[in-house]
């Protein structure tokens, strides 16, 4: 099964096979995605789709899971795992295109973009004036990277050219790339007390749930900007909305939200200085379809039973040669 309208030649690898595709762009409803799962050898997902454990103990032939995203959070990996099923995901082709957002993201929140915008569009383009929608600075100042895995590098990497001061944390320490990357470890506290804005690039995990909540907003320079490329769940959005009230931080830039997708009438969409978007850390042409090409080549290893390139739980082969 595929679960979303993917282009038709992209699937060619898997031809000769009795291929499910759900034909539209939008998730397929929940009812009609167990029903398909139930009967599938192998699915080829994305990540709004539901693969708990109620969902894979639905799915008794089940041999292979290739999902289109790096990240993993609605797939019970360790399921998966304790079944012998590899999990194939889309890591790298992504990395570059996710780490401009986060850029394009920061940098609009930090000049006020967005709010220049709206004034534009209300009509209220008068006179130049000095003192209209000063922001804060890129060049100089000190930027903490909340997770240096492949996207969090990739953004460590893109300081250099604003002369910025990179601190990351983590649950380890990564001495090997802080030389090419300038890059200085910080416990999670010191560096939201020493950086003047804050990129959230680790993945969602029980561990990363609600990092960013009341005692890390608090802990973040009162003119800090936030931003959140990652998950939505890594931000507390109640104890952001009680920040915000508060007057902290300067500015939050979310590429993604907890709940996903904000309704329009979310109370975050009522400061000028909270900038969303709409989940497309990774919407670039070109990588979307990296994305679908890698997620079918892994599905066509798993179907020749050869190993998948990008597999997230490589122990299954070990388990199944031993
Ligand atoms: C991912 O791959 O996990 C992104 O969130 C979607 O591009």
């Amino acid at each position: 099964m595929v679960s979303r309208h993917v282009p038709a030649d992209v699937l060619s690898p898997l031809d000769g096979n009795d291929l499910v595709v759900w034909p539209r762009q939008t998730a397929m409803p929940d009812a009609e995605f167990m029903r398909e799962l139930a009967g599938s050898d192998l699915v080829i997902s994305f990540l709004t789709d539901r693969l708990d454990g109620p969902a894979l103990d639905g799915a008794p032939r089940l041999r292979a899971v290739s999902q289109v995203a790096v990240g993993l959070d609605n797939v019970a990996v360790e399921v998966c795992t304790g079944r012998g099923i590899p999990v194939g995901h889309t890591p790298d082709v992504l990395t570059e295109t996710t780490a401009d957002t986060a850029w394009a993201l920061l940098t609009a929140a930090v000049r006020r973009v967005p709010e220049g915008r709206d004034l534009v569009l209300a009509g209220e383009w008068g006179e130049w004036r000095p003192d209209l929608l000063l922001g804060g600075d890129l060049y100089g100042t000190t930027v903490g990277i909340v997770g240096l895995g492949r996207i969090g590098a990739a953004v460590a990497r893109r300081a250099a050219g604003f002369s910025m001061r990179v601190l990351y944390t983590g649950p380890h320490r990564k001495p090997h790339l802080e030389p090419e990357l300038k890059a200085s470890y910080r416990d999670l506290t010191s560096l939201l007390t020493e950086s003047d804005h804050v990129m959230v690039t680790a993945p969602l995990t029980p561990a990363t749930r609600g990092l960013i909540g009341a005692e890390a907003l608090a802990a973040m320079k009162p003119d800090a900007v936030l931003v959140n490329v990652s998950r939505g769940p890594l931000v507390d959005t109640e104890a952001l909305l009680a920040a915000l009230r508060a007057g902290r931080p300067g500015a939050v830039a979310l590429d993604v939200t907890d709940p996903e997708p904000l309704p329009g009438d979310h109370p975050l969409l009522g400061f000028p200085n909270v900038l969303v978007i709409p989940h497309l850390g990774s919407a670039s042409v070109r990588t979307r379809r990296r994305m679908v090409e890698l997620a079918v080549t892994n599905a066509a290893a798993a179907v020749h039973g050869w190993r998948m390139p990008a597999c997230v739980n490589p122990s299954v082969y070990a388990s199944a040669s031993g």
